[in-house]
C-alpha cells in the first residue's frame, strides 16, 4: 500500500476482482457510481449491490452540470446522508464526476476511486482534481479534494480497447521521461510484455507510474510549483487534442515530440534522447509524425491557454530523460 503523504491511501493489485471488491462495495454506507460499460462487462461484480449503484453514462458528455444534477437527484432518492461514501468505478470521466459530486454534496462526503482504465489508474484518479466541463471548456468547474482510497486493480485493463490502452501509455511514458531514466529503460525492455498485458510486468509498470505521480503531487498538492512538470507534452497536446479530435494520449504523444524539438534549442536535449523517446512512443503505437499538424492554428489555441502569462507560456522541457525543467517561452518562439 502506498500512502500519498496523508492525502490518499493507494493500493495497486492483481488479485481476483470479485474477492477484492466485494467488501468495498458491500459496505452499508456506500453507493457506487459505475461507468455503464464497466457495469455491463463486470455485471457479476455488482450482482449483490445493484440497489446501491448509479450507472454513469459512458463518455465525456457525463462531465456536465446538467448530468451532475441528474446523478445528485438519484443519490438523494437513495437517501444518502453525510455519513455516506461514494465509490467511483470507471475511467477518468466517472472519477472526475464522482469526486466533484462527493466533494460538494452536503459540503463534502467521503469518496474513493476504483479506476478501470489505464489513464485513470496512472493519472486521473491520483491528484485530487475533480470536476466537470462547461460551455465546451474542459474541467472549468471543480474542486481539489483527495479521495480517501484509490484502489487500483490491473485486471480491469484486460477488457480495455486497444485505443484506450495505447492512449494511457502516453501518460506512462511521460512519467518515465520526467522522472526516471531507470523506468524509461524498464518500459523499453518490457514493451512486448506490456503490450501482451503480462500481469507481473503490468503490475510493476502501474505501480511505478502511480508512485511517480503520487510523489510529484504530494510535494505540491495545490499545483503552485513543481507539479507543473506533469504538463510535459500537454501544452501542445491539449491544443492538438481539440484541433484534431483524437484521443488524449495520442495528442500528448505528438505534444511530447513538439516539446522535445523545442528542448533541443532551449535545454540542449540531445538528438539521441529525442530519438529514444520517439522510438518508445512508436513501439506502443503512439503517433509521432507531426506533418499533419497546422502549427498556426495550434499556436492560436495556445495563445488562449489559461496557463499563459502575458506573451509567455511555461513549457516543460527535458534536459535529459528523467530531468525536466520549467521554462517560460515567448509565443513568438513557438513553431
Ligand atoms: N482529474 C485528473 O487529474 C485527470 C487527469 C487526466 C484526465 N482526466 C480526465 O479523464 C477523462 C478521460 O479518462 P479515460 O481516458 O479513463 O476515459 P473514460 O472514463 O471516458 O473511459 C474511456 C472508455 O473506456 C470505457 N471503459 C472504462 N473502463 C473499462 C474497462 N475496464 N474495460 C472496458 N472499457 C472500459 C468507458 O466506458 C469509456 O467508453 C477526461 O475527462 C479527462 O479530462 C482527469
Amino acid at each position: 500500500m502506498l500512502s500519498m503523504y496523508n492525502l490518499s491511501e493507494i493500493t495497486v493489485s492483481k488479485a481476483p476482482l470479485v474477492t477484492e471488491l466485494n467488501d468495498l462495495l458491500k459496505d452499508k454506507n456506500t453507493v457506487a457510481l459505475v461507468d455503464e460499460n464497466v457495469a455491463k462487462i463486470y455485471a457479476g461484480l455488482f450482482k449483490d449491490v445493484w440497489n446501491k449503484i448509479i450507472l454513469i453514462r459512458a463518455g465525456e458528455g457525463a462531465k456536465s452540470l446538467v448530468y451532475t444534477e441528474i446523478v445528485i437527484q438519484q443519490l438523494l432518492e437513495l437517501n444518502i446522508d453525510r455519513s455516506s461514501n461514494l465509490i467511483a468505478v470507471g475511467g477518468g470521466v466517472t472519477c472526475d464526476l464522482t469526486g466533484f459530486i462527493a466533494s460538494t454534496i452536503f459540503r463534502g462526503i467521503n469518496f474513493s476511486f476504483i479506476p478501470t482504465t489505464l489513464l485513470a489508474q496512472v493519472d486521473a484518479a491520483i491528484g485530487g482534481k475533480n470536476g466537470v466541463n462547461f460551455n465546451g471548456y474542459k474541467n472549468v468547474i471543480g474542486t481539489l479534494q483527495h479521495p480517501d482510497l484509490i484502489h487500483i486493480n490491473i485486471n480491469f485493463l484486460n477488457t480495455l480497447s486497444d485505443i484506450e490502452f495505447t492512449s494511457g501509455m502516453a501518460e506512462v511514458i511521460k512519467h518515465a521521461c520526467i522522472h526516471s531514466f531507470g523506468y524509461f529503460e524498464f518500459l523499453k525492455r518490457n514493451a512486448a510484455e506490456i503490450k501482451e498485458k503480462n500481469p507481473e510486468i503490468l503490475l510493476e509498470m502501474v505501480r511505478q507510474s502511480v508512485e511517480i505521480k503520487a510523489q510529484i503531487v504530494a510535494k505540491d498538492p495545490k499545483e503552485i510549483g513543481g507539479r507543473k512538470i506533469l504538463n510535459y507534452g500537454h501544452t501542445y497536446g491539449h491544443a492538438i487534442e481539440t484541433h484534431l479530435n483524437i484521443p488524449h494520449g495520442f495528442a500528448v504523444s505528438m505534444g511530447i515530440i513538439v516539446a522535445n524539438e523545442l528542448a533541443e534549442k532551449q535545454t540542449a536535449l540531445s538528438e539521441k534522447e529525442q530519438l529514444e523517446i520517439k522510438n518508445l512512443l512508436r513501439q506502443f503505437g503512439l503517433p509521432t509524425d507531426l506533418s499533419s499538424l497546422e502549427f498556426n492554428a495550434l499556436k492560436n489555441k495556445i495563445s488562449k491557454d489559461k496557463k499563459r502569462i502575458q506573451s509567455k507560456i511555461d513549457f516543460i522541457l527535458l534536459e535529459e530523460i528523467g530531468s525536466p525543467k520549467i521554462k517560460a517561452i515567448d509565443l513568438c518562439d513557438l513553431p
